[in-house]
């Protein structure tokens, strides 16, 4: 893992001399933008965002957090992201600052949202729930940015908050009730700024771990040897070009778990990912 850091960051500090050196070292350069700009999701971005008229839309999103959806963004302010941001389900759970630019009708501070779907438009980065559209206006102009249906908009990945909540899973019905065989979990109120990349799973007291595959469109994981319960996780968490491994050895699931129910792992993830972000993250949210 250090070792991998250790390249990338060199490979992100070298960019700015290939850029006035050969042109066959800028074409290095040019290879390189797209992974610079996926990982720098933190920078500020400008687009166009729209909104949802129906909440339903995006409780029941693409990432699958059903009755969950609603705990995840406080009021409701929830999210769909461009393929782009989505990435496959990665991005489920990602939380954004989003503000209008017309400042006339709309306040500097901006709306926080939880990306809960896939937006099925490329024309906006972002589809908000109604109250989060709404969020971002200032007092008494809401009726008037509703008119507007889609506004030019800047955001930024923001670490998500949940003071009062721990890392959980939530069973999904296709894990079996019965101890062993197949296991479903989806990870709710991810805090801090990063993203699971594994996820291992062990009978509590076992070293014996098994490692988990996430679904392809989602935050879900699943295996299908999922050992006896209890059972205890292990996860690691990256973003940007780090990683850190996240332990929670301690019950989670109970001897007999049980399909749609949440059980709370005992960890809070506050991590914020360390991304060299040069140059965009010199553009200041003010
Ligand atoms: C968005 O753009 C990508 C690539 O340009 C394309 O593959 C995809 O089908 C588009 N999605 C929608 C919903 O238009
Ligand atoms: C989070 O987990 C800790 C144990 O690690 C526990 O003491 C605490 O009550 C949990 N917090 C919530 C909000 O459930």
């Amino acid at each position: 893992m250090s070792q991998a850091t250790t390249s990338s960051s060199r490979g992100r500090m070298a960019v700015p001399v290939r850029l006035s050196s050969s042109s066959s070292l800028s074409l290095l350069l040019l290879a390189l933008l797209p992974i610079l700009t996926s990982a720098c999701d933190r920078c500020v971005h400008r687009s166009k965002a729209a909104y949802y008229t129906s909440a339903l839309s995006l409780t029941g999103g693409s990432c699958g957090y059903g009755a969950e959806a609603a705990s995840l963004g406080g009021g409701g302010f929830l999210a769909a992201a461009s393929p782009a941001l989505y990435r496959g389900g990665v991005g489920c759970g990602a939380c954004y600052q989003a503000r209008c630019r017309d400042r006339k009708l709309c306040a500097a501070a901006g709306a926080r949202v939880v990306v809960t779907d896939r937006a099925r438009t490329n024309r906006t980065d972002l589809v908000l729930s109604s109250p989060a559209f709404a969020a971002m206006a200032r007092p008494g102009m809401a009726a008037r940015l509703a008119k507007l249906r889609t506004v030019d908009v800047e955001y930024k990945r923001v670490p998500c908050e949940y003071k009062h909540r721990n890392l959980s899973v939530r069973v999904e019905d296709k894990g079996h009730d019965a101890p062993g065989g197949d296991l479903t979990i989806r990870f709710l109120y991810q805090g801090g700024q990063t993203d699971i990349v594994a996820v291992d799973v062990a009978q509590v007291g076992s070293s014996n771990w098994k490692f988990m595959t996430r679904d392809n469109d989602g935050p879900a994981w699943s295996t299908s040897q999922a050992p006896p319960g209890p059972l205890q996780l292990r996860l690691v968490v990256t973003g940007g070009y780090d990683g850190k491994w996240v332990w929670a050895e301690r019950e989670v699931l109970p001897r007999r778990w049980r399909a749609g129910e949440v059980y709370d792992t005992g960890v809070q993830i506050t991590d914020i990912a360390q991304e060299g972000c040069f140059p965009c993250d010199t553009h200041d949210w003010h």
